[in-house]
């Protein structure tokens, strides 16, 4: 019964979900990365998957086992992503961007091992491409939903992302907090569309925070919309 309406919630939509850390390569044996394990993206993919959403998953580098039954798309780079993301866009109806993606990448990607001839190495980093941002202002008609990983002034930067990147709903968490963020089976976020604050949730499993997410973004979608 419970199953049942759950799984009509999101029956037939559309769903796009990044998960997990970019990898932005040095040499053939050396990259940039960060803490992402992926399981907040994969909780999201599954719980969308279960309340009957078609999903598809676009991840970078994850430690975690992914769900089955979601389409699994991989894409190490934050320009890989990009382009796996921006590809599928027109035709999904909510895209959730959990991703940990590289805000830098090197210019130069050398294609043989760096040797240690210097006492000091300058890798020169460029910016990557704001795949949210590009998401926010191609937007038609898709609920958009951010992420914002933060240390410190939680509201102020998850606000300021929700207006720049033009979302619908930003999921903020403070990394810094124990419990939280990139490491671990639990998390601790707060929700935040234009209006401010819309919830704030004790520490959770990363899977209860994805179903109530889940929940919270099938409640916002316009009625009757496809
Ligand atoms: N994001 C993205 N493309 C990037 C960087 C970030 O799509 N090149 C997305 C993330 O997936 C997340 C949101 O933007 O959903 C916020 O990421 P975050 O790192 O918190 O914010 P930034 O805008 O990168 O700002 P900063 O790192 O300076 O806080
Ligand atoms: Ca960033």
């Amino acid at each position: 019964e419970r199953l049942l309406g759950r799984r009509q919630l999101l029956a037939g939509k559309r769903v796009l979900v990044t998960a997990g850390g970019t990898v932005e390569r040095i040499d053939p044996v050396r990259y940039l990365t960060n803490d992402s394990s992926g399981r907040m993206g994969f909780a999201i993919a599954e719980a969308a998957r279960d309340m009957g959403a078609q999903v598809t998953l676009v991840a970078a580098r994850t430690q975690a086992q992914p769900p089955t039954g979601v389409e699994l798309i991989r894409a190490e780079t934050a320009e890989a992503m990009a382009e796996a993301v921006l590809q599928r866009y027109a035709q999904m109806e909510i895209v959730v961007k959990a991703a940990a993606v590289a805000d830098y990448r090197p210019v130069q990607r050398h294609a043989q091992k760096l040797k240690k001839t210097e006492e000091r190495l300058v890798v020169e980093l460029e910016r990557t491409t704001d795949i949210l941002a590009e998401l926010g202002r191609r937007k038609r008609g898709q609920y958009l939903v951010g992420f914002a990983a933060e240390t410190n002034d939680v509201e102020r930067h998850a606000l300021d992302k929700l207006k720049r990147k033009n979302c619908d709903l930003l999921v903020a968490n403070n990394v810094a907090e124990a419990g939280a963020g990139f490491h671990g089976e639990t998390n601790i976020v707060q929700l935040y569309d234009g209006g401010g604050l819309v919830a704030s949730w004790p520490l959770l499993s990363k899977r209860e925070v994805a179903e109530r997410l889940m929940q919270e973004i099938a409640a916002r979608l316009p009625a009757g919309a496809a």
